[in-house]
């Protein structure tokens, strides 16, 4: 079966396309290398030992995309191209709006075009709001307090409204809790640009004498040490949880909307000790205001997915830690550093 992985260059795509290879899957990398690099993909080739098709390119533009589609027979997209900023896409919304929703529309319109209609989606726990409790099962009420959020909140539903419009489409949103780590190579990763919005990348950072200290956003929420409480998953996880949805595509009916997580929640400070203890270096913090938009408490009820992908998280923290930190060390500068 040939995949077509928008955004594979990326941090969770470049996992997923290994993990695809070597469960024997044909993969083509589609990419527009806006948030990514290719030194992330020769990486890949490394691991994987064989070469990617990439084709360099915009989900917004029909000419790219028709160039994929008219040169091999695509049997299901993964579509993880879209960008990801929740600060970034308040100051530019309609960016947000175009790159995510419309490119996700042409997406879907060229693949109508050559019969293609299985897609899976990197939706992501963010489209719950602030849960009235935990854990959060997939039949929660959603809603959305940014444009990031709400483009994932809208690319589901126009999914759902295409099944409706043509049963023929195979539809699998996947809500993801908050993926760390690396493949245990240390030789993919994550790589933000400029300073790190998210915890786990600025923790590695300033273990690694990057960054001077931690901030962190507020200590006094409802959770038993007072710093927020999130559902860390392994992103080799999360990848294979991928795997296990294209493989059983077929199997379903309806559209499946299904959360990725483990199921476990940790805080910030129990983060920070995990990750001391993985890398043996000192990850100085300082308390600090709470950030804005953030919530107490977010993990999932990953039940549904055991059941019907027959997937559950297998890493625990220690080896989220272990991977990022390995990472994070062997390329302090991310796909940048030399090796
Ligand atoms: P990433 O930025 O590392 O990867 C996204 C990739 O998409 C990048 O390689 C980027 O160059 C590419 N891209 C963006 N816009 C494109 C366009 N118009 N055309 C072609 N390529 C384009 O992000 P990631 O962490 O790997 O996330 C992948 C997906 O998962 C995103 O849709 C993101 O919103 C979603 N998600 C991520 C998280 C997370 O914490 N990382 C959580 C929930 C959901
Ligand atoms: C954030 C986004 C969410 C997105 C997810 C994955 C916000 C409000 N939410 O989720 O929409 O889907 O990333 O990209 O941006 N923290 C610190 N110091 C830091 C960074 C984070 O204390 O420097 C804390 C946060 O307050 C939070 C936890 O660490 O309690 C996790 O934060 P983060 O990694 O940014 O993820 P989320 O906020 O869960």
């Amino acid at each position: 079966m040939k995949i077509l992985v928008t955004g594979g260059a990326g941090y969770i795509g470049s996992h997923t396309v290994v993990l695809l290879i070597e469960a024997g899957y044909e993969v083509i990398v589609f990419d527009n290398f806006c948030n990514s690099s290719r030194e992330s993909i020769n990486r890949v080739e490394k691991i994987v030992g064989q070469k990617i098709t990439v084709f360099e390119g915009d989900i917004r533009s029909r000419d790219d995309l028709g160039k994929v589609f008219s040169s091999n027979k695509i049997d299901a997209v993964i579509h993880f191209a879209g960008l990801k900023a929740v600060g970034e896409s308040v100051e530019q919304p309609l960016r947000y709006y175009d790159n995510n929703v419309n490119g996700t529309v042409i997406l879907c319109e060229v693949m109508e075009k050559y019969n293609c209609k299985s897609i899976i989606f990197s939706s992501s726990a963010t489209v719950y709001g602030d849960p009235h409790t935990t854990p959060i099962l997939e039949s929660f009420p959603t809603s959305a307090t940014n444009p990031y959020g709400r483009s994932k909140l809208f690319i589901e539903e126009i999914l759902r409204d295409l099944y409706v419009s043509d049963n023929d489409w195979k539809v699998i949103l996947l809500r993801y809790f908050n993926p760390v780590g690396a493949h245990n190579s240390g030789t993919i990763g994550e790589d933000p640009n400029g300073i790190p919005n998210n915890l786990m990348p600025f923790i590695a950072q300033t273990a690694v004498g990057k960054r001077e200290y931690l901030s962190v956003f507020g200590d006094d929420y409802d959770t038993p040490d007072g710093t927020g409480v999130r559902d860390y998953i392994h992103v080799v996880d999360l990848a294979q949880g991928h795997v296990n949805a294209l493989d059983r595509l077929d199997d379903f009916s309806e559209v499946m909307t299904i959360n990725l997580g483990t199921g476990k929640g940790y805080s910030v400070l129990e983060m920070v000790k995990a990750f001391e203890k993985a890398s043996g270096k000192k990850v100085p913090y300082k308390i600090a205001p709470r950030r804005a938009g953030d919530i107490a408490t977010c993990f999932a009820d990953p039940s549904y997915a055991k059941e019907v992908l027959d997937w559950e998280a297998k890493r625990g923290i220690e080896e989220m830690c272990e991977d990022g930190w390995l990472w994070q060390s062997q390329n302090p500068d991310g796909y940048l550093t030399k090796s």
